[in-house]
């Protein structure tokens, strides 16, 4: 009794903490990447059916993600097949800044080996006005996208970002954690994100 008991608490405490025990770079790489194709497939709005082995979806992870290891690999369909259970978006397992500023540094694990993609978490959002500025040291259009952990986007848009300070603002209206996905077209320089 006790011991069922422990194990339902210990499975409650586990849930919301599920891609803790997954590397970030792998975490960034599904949310930033895969997640922009696959993010229906828990809702059964996307089922897609075609088993692949290991080696067929080495390539398909190559073609969207570039050449990843075995164990990336097989992690990364780890995280697809919570997918379809969980049907939440996984968070990278990293604490958001308590002043809300990102510098480069600390930017450098969420943002993939080609620079062109960041993914990372903005925290716990209420119903309302939300903002946060950016800037870059080598200006470029930026695609700038706000997910919540349920998949809806509340922002999508393209900014021009350089070395100003330029501020983008979206409204929320379901409280819950948030996500900032970047998605550049060529690599990003040192790139900065405040409150
Ligand atoms: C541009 C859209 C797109 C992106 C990005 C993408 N996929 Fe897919 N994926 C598909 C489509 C379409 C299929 C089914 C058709 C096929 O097999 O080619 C598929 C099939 C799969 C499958 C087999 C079926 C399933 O749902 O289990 C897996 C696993 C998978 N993708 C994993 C990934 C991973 C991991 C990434 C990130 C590196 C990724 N995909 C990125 C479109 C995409």
């Amino acid at each position: 009794m006790i011991k069922a008991l422990l194990l339902l608490l210990s499975l409650t405490f586990a849930a919301p903490v599920a891609a803790q025990d997954m590397p970030v770079a792998t975490v960034v790489i599904f949310d930033a990447v895969c997640l922009t194709c696959h993010e229906g497939e828990c809702s059964g709005r996307m089922a897609l059916r075609i088993e692949r082995g290991d080696e067929g979806l080495a390539g398909h992870v190559a073609s969207y993600a570039g050449r990843q290891d075995d164990g990336t690999v097989s992690r990364l369909k780890t995280l697809m097949g919570r997918l379809k259970t969980e049907c939440r978006l996984p968070p990278p397992p990293v604490a958001v800044p308590a002043d809300g500023i990102w510098e480069p540094a600390a930017l450098a694990p969420l943002t993939l080996a080609d620079r062109q993609r960041v993914f990372l978490p903005l925290g716990r959002l209420q119903p309302g006005a939300h903002s946060v500025s950016f800037r870059l040291d080598e200006p470029q259009r930026l695609r700038l996208q706000v997910v919540a952990d349920s998949f809806d986007i509340v922002l999508d848009e393209e900014d021009n970002i350089g070395p100003v300070d330029r501020r983008v603002r979206w409204r929320v209206d379901e409280p819950g954690e948030y996500f900032l996905r970047i998605i550049a077209r060529r690599p990003m320089g040192a790139l900065h994100i405040g409150p």
